[in-house]
């Protein structure tokens, strides 16, 4: 036998001298990364409903969204206080910092995107009147995108946490409010009655936010507001992807049936998908 197939101690030595180090593999409790990232909880969470195999990933997806809308209102959020302070630059960063997450969400739909009716049947009985209507994480995205409803924390009545969350996002002024509040600032005519506008309803299209809009399109691409309005739209847009993707599952999944929430299902979100996020960035295109 040679040396090279059994290397003495002071071979090995020098061997593991060169290799990189190994992770550390001792802790006194749970480790750092559970302490941060909670993974033993967060992978403790499926507890699915009924003996399909493919309820897993419906509730996983499910999940994951519910993830993905907590970020993006932490984004939304970081934005609008941004704002208030005329800090464009700290707003655009977490805008677009928002856009890839929108990103990220949207293709969180792939995994059910192609479910079909019998599929769905094997477990849609188990979800009984549970939808993602009752989303309060959702909820919270259309507040911010001005999208207001006070009827919308009528679920919540039973779940204390979750209500305040809801009705403190309700009577605080939106993403946009606050978009439209810096325009004002900026010496643009962005009327009174938008400005002092209850914001716990949702915001109205204006003809005169749409006449500011399409001047600041007309002028300087490179003009910070300019850009502050496009990183808005690419949020508008996803946001409009999502419903729409939404709803070509949803019509593949059940056709024309009611809702497990009870509304009419295909027909109600088609009405949804057609708000425009952001109305006037949209309309005032046609006047540039
Ligand atoms: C392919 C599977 C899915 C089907 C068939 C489906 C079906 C529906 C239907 C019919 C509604 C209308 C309300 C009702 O009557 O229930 C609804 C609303 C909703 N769903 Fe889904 N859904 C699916 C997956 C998801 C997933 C994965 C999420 C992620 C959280 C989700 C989030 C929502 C939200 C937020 C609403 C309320 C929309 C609004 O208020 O405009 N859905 N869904």
């Amino acid at each position: 036998m040679s040396q090279q197939a059994h290397p003495t101690p002071q071979h090995t030595e020098a061997a593991e001298a060169n290799e990189p180090e190994t992770p550390h593999l001792d802790f006194e409790g749970t480790t750092p990364y559970e302490d941060y990232v909670r993974a033993d909880v967060l992978t403790h969470l499926q507890q699915t409903l009924s003996d399909d195999p493919g309820e897993m990933v419906f509730l996983v997806t499910t999940q994951v969204m519910e993830l993905w809308f907590t970020v993006i209102v932490h984004e939304w959020e970081t934005a609008a206080r941004a704002l208030r302070s005329d800090d464009v630059p700290t707003a655009v960063a977490a805008l677009k910092r928002s856009v890839r997450e929108l990103q990220a969400l949207n293709a969180s739909w792939k995994p059910l995107a192609a479910l079909t009716p019998a599929q769905f049947n094997s477990y849609r009985g188990a979800l009984g009147e549970g939808s993602g209507f009752q989303s309060a994480m959702y909820r919270r995205m259309e507040f911010l995108l001005g999208d207001k409803s006070a009827s919308m924390l009528v679920p919540h009545r039973g779940a204390p946490r979750v209500h305040a969350e809801l009705e403190k996002a309700l009577h605080e002024p939106s993403l946009y409010d606050e978009v439209l509040r810096l325009l004002a600032r900026r010496g643009h005519a962005i009327p009174d009655a938008v400005l002092h506008r209850d914001v716990s309803l949702r915001h109205e299209p204006s003809e005169e936010v749409e006449a500011v809009w399409a001047a600041l399109y007309s002028g300087d691409p490179d003009d910070e507001l300019a850009r502050l309005g496009e990183a808005l739209t690419d949020v508008a847009e996803l946001v409009w992807r999502w419903r729409n993707d939404h709803l070509v599952a949803t019509r593949r999944a059940m056709g024309a049936k009611l809702g497990t929430g009870g509304s009419a299902g295909v027909a109600w979100l088609e009405k949804r998908a057609r708000k425009n996020v952001f109305p006037e960035l949209w309309t005032a295109r046609s006047h540039v």
